[in-house]
């Protein structure tokens, strides 16, 4: 006997949808098939599409930047999560600069990440990191993690990865993830809001990334939130690189920094021209990955001073992520936002709807309306306003109703290891 039974929906399985009936048993999928079977609970399915949850690769909850701290804790953020179809999240350990500090890091991040109600797993991070990078990978891996980010900017708060670091990471069994805009073409100390994009120019981009395809070795290059067309290109078609992007690059441009609530719109790499979000648009084949970099203060902190350079940089978007690209691109962003991200970061029996995979899944009405509004602890989204096709209807993990019929069931997550082994790092 099965416990669910997800009736007569349109199942994307392998690949591609199917007219078809998923069977859950605990916390996994049991049985995909088009066979009526007895199971202690049968949910009418027609009409929806039964999709496996998001997997959200880049997610910043309770980031304290010092002067400010990101809203969402790991509580809000992952219940705006599930009402976005969401079951998994990788988020960020603190910055360190040596490899005695991991320990401590990861300490302190699975402390806050406790109150998470979907899975989720851990990226390391490095600040200015002067200490031994093999240890480093060696610890990375022991605590199950397999991905290491850097910064080639933020020298202003002593983040930058000194070259030589970046180097050896990109040559070590490791993913290496960057957030590549070359610090000296970024003026963090810009005031200007209006013109804010030209504070973190294009070019910072892409110097940045000619300079990673550079240094890259034997290992795997990640290259976070690439917010530009000419940025993909670049990067495309290239042996162990990964192109990951956001939901906001292909959906708002640089212009929307110009409005008197410009403010609430500053994250970086920012926005950039129209036509380069239509370049990424045209290159979405090109993009393996969508990350929402989830980030969001409040309107107080975005629009507290007219100095965009005391402005908190990031905003939210975990809720709207699956909504906006679906809207864009059709089920063709399905496999970005669930199984290659698995795939990438080893994340085992995630991404997909298949047997013995854990039941991870939302239930998509596509002919349904979501007004946005709202979401997780921010008082304001940048989607705000907007109407998009299709609703989630109802979020499963691992088997038990995290959403059912737009409510909200009490549910835990826990940590994720990556599967990833050393050789294949
Ligand atoms: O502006 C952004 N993206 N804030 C989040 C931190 C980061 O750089 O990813
Ligand atoms: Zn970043
Ligand atoms: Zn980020």
């Amino acid at each position: 006997m099965f416990d669910i039974c997800l009736k007569g929906g349109s199942v994307y399985t392998g690949g591609c949808f199917k007219q078809t009936h998923v069977y859950i048993k605990g916390e996994k999928i049991a049985l995909i098939s088009e066979e009526i079977l007895s199971a202690r609970r049968v949910v009418d399915c027609s009409g929806l599409l039964v999709m496996p949850g998001i997997i959200d690769p880049h997610v910043h909850m309770a980031l304290d930047l010092g002067f400010a701290k990101s809203c969402d804790d790991f509580d809000s953020g992952s219940l705006a999560a599930i009402r976005g179809g969401v079951t998994t999240i990788l988020d960020f350990l603190d910055p360190i600069t040596s490899e005695v500090m991991l320990q401590n890091a990861f300490q302190t991040r699975q402390r806050l990440a406790e109150h998470s109600r979907i899975d989720y797993g851990f990226h390391a991070t490095l600040g200015h990191f002067t200490g031994d990078v093999e240890e480093l990978v060696t610890g990375v891996k022991a605590l199950g993690m397999n991905s290491v980010k850097v910064f080639t900017t933020y020298s202003e708060s002593d983040r930058m990865v000194p070259d030589a670091v970046l180097k050896t990471l990109l040559d070590q069994p490791v993913i290496t993830m960057v957030h590549a805009e070359a610090d000296d073409l970024v003026h963090a100390d810009w005031r200007d809001i209006g013109t804010y994009e030209d504070s973190r120019p294009l070019a910072a981009e892409l110097k940045a990334l000619d300079q990673l395809i550079q240094f890259q070795g034997a290992g795997t290059l990640y290259v976070v939130h690439v917010s530009s067309g000419s940025g993909v290109q670049k990067l495309m078609q290239r042996e162990r690189v990964f192109i990951e992007s956001c939901p906001h690059y292909f959906s708002l441009t640089k212009d929307v920094f110009k409005r008197p609530d410009g403010g609430l719109y500053l994250m970086a790499p920012p926005l950039r021209s129209a036509a380069e979000s239509e370049k990424l648009k045209g290159l979405i084949d090109q993009v393996h990955t969508i990350g929402t970099d989830h980030c969001p203060f409040t309107q107080a902190e975005k629009l507290g001073s007219p100095d965009a350079s005391r402005i908190p940089k990031g905003v939210g978007g975990i809720e709207t992520s699956f909504l906006v690209m679906y809207n864009l691109f059709g089920e063709r962003i399905i496999d970005k936002m669930t199984r290659q991200v698995a795939e990438i970061f080893g994340l085992a029996h995630k991404g997909q709807l298949l047997p013995d995979y854990d039941a991870d899944v939302f239930l998509f009405d596509p002919k349904g309306v979501t007004d946005i509004g709202l979401s997780g602890a921010c008082d304001y989204s940048i989607y705000e306003g907007s109407a998009l096709s299709g609703k989630v209807i109802s979020t499963l993990l691992r088997g038990t109703f995290a959403l059912e019929n737009g409510v909200i069931h009490d549910t835990k997550g826990k940590y994720i290891r990556s599967s990833l082994d050393e050789s294949t790092g």
